[in-house]
């Protein structure tokens, strides 16, 4: 049945990241993850409480005890509207940022309520990602060799020809030894690995594949991403030691399940906007200039499918005249 087009809450959402990133962006290469972080979830935070909805953190900043802001189960949002989950991540990429390096972006994702995965204390997920091209022929649990084959085959590539990106960690040293011999290439990234999945959809970056460990709140977000675009992830929860495997039983988390798409997020009403912080594949990186700045971003609404990619100029002399966050210095 034909309906009238409804809210895009996505084209709200971009004003958050743009928010955070330019907030954030003052912090490249200055050292300072902290205060990087902080400025981020500052701007990220006023933006999001203008929004009407009605919307609870499933994956934010930490506990409460350790996140003074946009921490998980906080309500943010005007409080009416629709009744939301919401995944943020201020800065994806935070080292990134403060050592000047590419790739760092802001990130949220909204999905109505109940529909994201909700990780817990579980830090660590084991990824598997791909784009439309792929959607419905991998799968997390087989051979490395399998997978590269099946990803090869539905994009009409050889193994050869494919990219797969990993995260530039010890711990991927067989995996990585492993697509070496399957003989496809690798683009190892040094963090971020929100941006390595969303490149799976974005043919321009040449990225076919991502594989390995990496963020559990991450692989939500990323879901959220995939799931509007079309594309793909499953994810196994990663335990670190024996403990996190106790804690998991007792809070009924499984580490032998894989997690498909609809269980990290199980609904396709998803909204996902990401800006740029440094340069990456994906997106550019806040470019300050004397009275404004200009931001990259992607805006994607999982109902429609629709990826915008917006570009926005920001003028300081209008916006200090009554923005509450402070983006600039006065002298
Ligand atoms: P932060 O910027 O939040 O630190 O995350 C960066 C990141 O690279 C994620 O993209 C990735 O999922 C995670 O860290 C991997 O964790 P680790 O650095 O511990 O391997």
């Amino acid at each position: 049945m034909a309906t009238e087009p409804t809210r895009n809450l996505a084209l709200e959402l971009v004003r958050v990241t743009e928010a955070a990133a330019l907030a954030a962006g003052r912090f490249m290469g200055r050292g300072d993850k902290n205060a990087a972080d902080r400025a981020a979830v500052d701007a990220m935070r006023v933006v999001l409480n203008s929004i009407a909805m009605n919307a609870i953190i499933v994956i934010g900043e930490g506990e409460k005890d350790q996140a003074p802001m946009l921490y998980n189960g906080e309500r943010v949002g005007t409080g009416e509207g629709p009744e939301m989950d919401i995944a943020i991540d201020p800065i994806d990429g935070t080292r990134p940022l403060a050592n000047g390096t590419s790739n760092a972006i802001s990130t949220v994702a909204l999905a109505p309520r109940g529909a994201m995965f909700n990780p817990g204390p579980f830090l660590y997920m084991n990824k598997i990602a791909v784009g439309p091209q792929a959607r419905g022929v991998v799968d997390i649990e087989a051979p490395v060799e399998h997978n590269l084959r099946a990803i090869a085959r539905a994009s009409g590539k050889k193994v050869e020809d494919l990219t797969v990106v990993i995260l530039d960690r010890p711990r991927h040293e067989q995996l990585i030894a492993e697509v070496r011999r399957c003989g496809a290439r690798i683009r190892l990234l040094t963090d971020g690995d929100v941006a390595g999945a969303l490149m799976t959809c974005w043919p321009d970056s040449g990225i076919d594949v991502l594989l390995g460990i990496g963020g559990t709140p991450e692989g939500v977000l990323a879901a959220c991403a995939l799931r509007a675009m079309g594309g793909e992830i499953q994810g196994k929860l990663h335990a670190r030691n024996q403990d996190e495997i106790r804690r998991g039983q007792e809070m009924g988390y499984d580490f032998n399940k894989v997690l498909t798409l609809d269980d990290l997020v199980s609904s396709d009403d998803v909204f996902f906007a990401a800006t740029g912080i440094t340069d990456g594949e994906l997106l550019r990186g806040v470019k300050y200039f004397g009275n404004g700045a200009r931001t990259d971003s992607l805006v994607v609404r999982g109902l429609t499918g629709t990826v915008r990619q917006i570009i926005a100029t920001h003028r300081w002399d209008k916006l200090s005249q009554f923005s509450a966050i402070k983006y600039h210095s006065s002298s």
